[in-house]
């Protein structure tokens, strides 16, 4: 196949399916255009990882550090802990080079349940609620502006999340093409607005606005508890590093792009938001900081004035971006746990003609709808994705161990020195580890009964197959009404 890029177009449209000799083209297979390039993958790490967190989450890490330096090294360790993460995730990528990122890497070094444990959670939480947190901060800022002085309706800010997820699932379900300009377009144009705040700092710097760098040290704490939650704020900036791995198979030269674009895009935000903290601290007192509610924006008040609704709209674009890449890599998870027979048949299919992957992703946004409408539910899907993302990245990261000790000669384009790894996998130990230690709670053991709940799901309905017998006329209609069909692998 010419480079690899030329899609299979075996039926013309899904409509005409009907007949008994139809139904067995059915299982004709579509596979994905490798669509995305250097520059969009290296855009679609970015453009994740900057959201909300870093216009936000500042005050969070001082609260729980204590003192501004305290609050820079957790923001350097964390920088330092995502990008031995995601050099072991490139190392996987170049050795299995299927869609798909932690599923597909614990599905081949674990087994199917382990794997499925993994779909099942992140499938009906972690990722929709990622992608509804993601959402709100969109909401949230981007109406901001029209209720200045007073607070602003919680009906509005979901009624402005709700349709940003579903402009989202209208633009991925069109054109893959489409979404990844998209991706472009936003992470240049927040990567400007970092720029501005990091020039604002080095203005207020150079004009010796230095008070909380001195006695930088002083109050910070050291406990297991508080560093583990500094650390949870942080790398919930960070999130989103590992999103490329989970679309292998629409890269270009995977073996090559993966490694690269992770080593472009994290050292590249670790020193953005290492820079722009420290703008934070040239601009605010630590006291400021931490009764701010929204650090950027009590920034713009200070740095911009009358034009800090260039940071409300910023924050809004922001985390407009990276509700994109948050819902492109999301829904593929879906969609490969169901073309590896973890998922309905249906969510595997693609659109005949959009080439994307549909039923997934409207299955994905409409999970992100529903966790979008109870209260406070959401500070604890937060928790929840948290703590749950880092076990499964700790589990991955073991099975990059498994790999490296016990199939040292399975072709690797790209390898990591073995200690780093190691090194994240203690991290995640540790942060896994850290808050059920420092404060157990019954929230924990939900978490764990929650994932252990798969269970009951995964042996009737996948082990022995136990499909109720009208799954498969549900399939066919909804094949017929969203015109999709079977996909096959990419990864030659
Ligand atoms: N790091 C992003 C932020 O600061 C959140 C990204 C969530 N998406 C994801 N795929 N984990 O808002």
């Amino acid at each position: 196949m010419a480079g690899h890029s030329e899609p299979l177009r075996p039926v013309k449209s899904t409509r005409k399916r009907r007949t008994q000799g139809d139904k067995d083209r059915a299982f004709s297979q579509y596979i994905y255009l490798r669509e995305v390039g250097l520059i969009s993958a290296v855009s679609l790490i970015a453009g994740t990882m900057i959201g909300s967190g870093i216009f936000m989450s500042p005050e969070w890490v001082l609260y729980h550090m204590g003192s501004p330096a305290g609050a820079l090294i957790i923001w350097t360790a964390c920088g330092l802990l995502v990008m031995f993460g995601a050099l072991s995730y490139a190392e996987l990528g170049t050795i299995i080079k299927e869609s798909g990122g932690d599923y597909i890497y614990i599905l081949r070094n674990f087994g199917s349940l382990p794997a499925f444990l993994f779909a099942y959670t992140s499938i009906i939480v972690v990722r929709p609620a990622s992608m509804a947190g993601v959402s709100l901060s969109f909401a949230e800022y981007a109406v901001a502006p029209f209720y200045q002085g007073c607070s602003t309706p919680q009906v509005v800010v979901k009624c402005t999340a709700a349709s940003c997820i579903l402009l989202l699932t209208i633009i991925n379900c069109l054109n893959v093409r489409l979404a990844t300009a998209i991706m472009n377009i936003f992470t240049v144009a927040k990567l400007l607005v970092l720029l501005v705040i990091v020039i604002g700092g080095v203005v207020l710097l150079i004009n010796g606005h230095t008070q909380s760098f001195q006695d930088a040290f002083q109050n910070t704490t050291a406990g297991i508890g508080p560093v583990g939650a500094a650390f949870y704020q942080g790398l919930w900036s960070y999130d989103g590093w590992n999103n490329l791995n989970f679309v292998t198979e629409e890269l270009r030269k995977p073996e090559v792009n993966l490694p690269k674009a992770m080593m472009i895009a994290i050292p590249l935000v670790t020193c953005l938001y290492l820079l722009v903290n420290m703008s934070y601290f040239a601009a605010l007192t630590p006291a400021e900081l931490l009764s701010s509610g929204a650090v950027a924006i009590s920034w713009g008040n200070k740095v911009l004035g009358s034009w800090v609704w260039v940071i409300s709209l910023s924050v809004a674009l922001s985390s407009f971006g990276s509700a994109n890449g948050t819902f492109f890599s999301g829904g593929r998870v879906c969609y490969i746990a169901s073309r590896e027979g973890h998922m309905p048949d249906i969510l595997s299919m693609a659109h005949v003609r959009c080439l994307t992957p549909s039923p997934a992703l409207i299955f994905t946004s409409a999970i992100a709808l529903i966790m979008i409408i109870p209260g406070n539910f959401i500070t604890f899907f937060f928790f929840f994705g948290s703590f749950t993302a880092w076990l499964f990245y700790g589990t991955t990261i073991a099975g990059l161990l498994y790999l490296k000790i016990k199939k040292p000669e399975l072709p690797r384009p790209y390898k990591v020195p073995i200690i780093i790894p190691i090194i994240v996998l203690i991290a995640s130990v540790y942060l896994v580890l850290a808050p059920v230690i420092d404060q157990p709670q019954m929230k924990f053991l939900y978490v764990i009964l929650f994932i252990l709940s798969g269970i009951i799901v995964y042996f009737p309905l996948v082990h022995y197959k136990r499909h109720p017998q009208f799954l498969q006329r549900v399939t066919l209609h909804l094949q017929l009404l969203l015109e999709v069909a079977p996909t096959a692998k990419n990864t030659n």
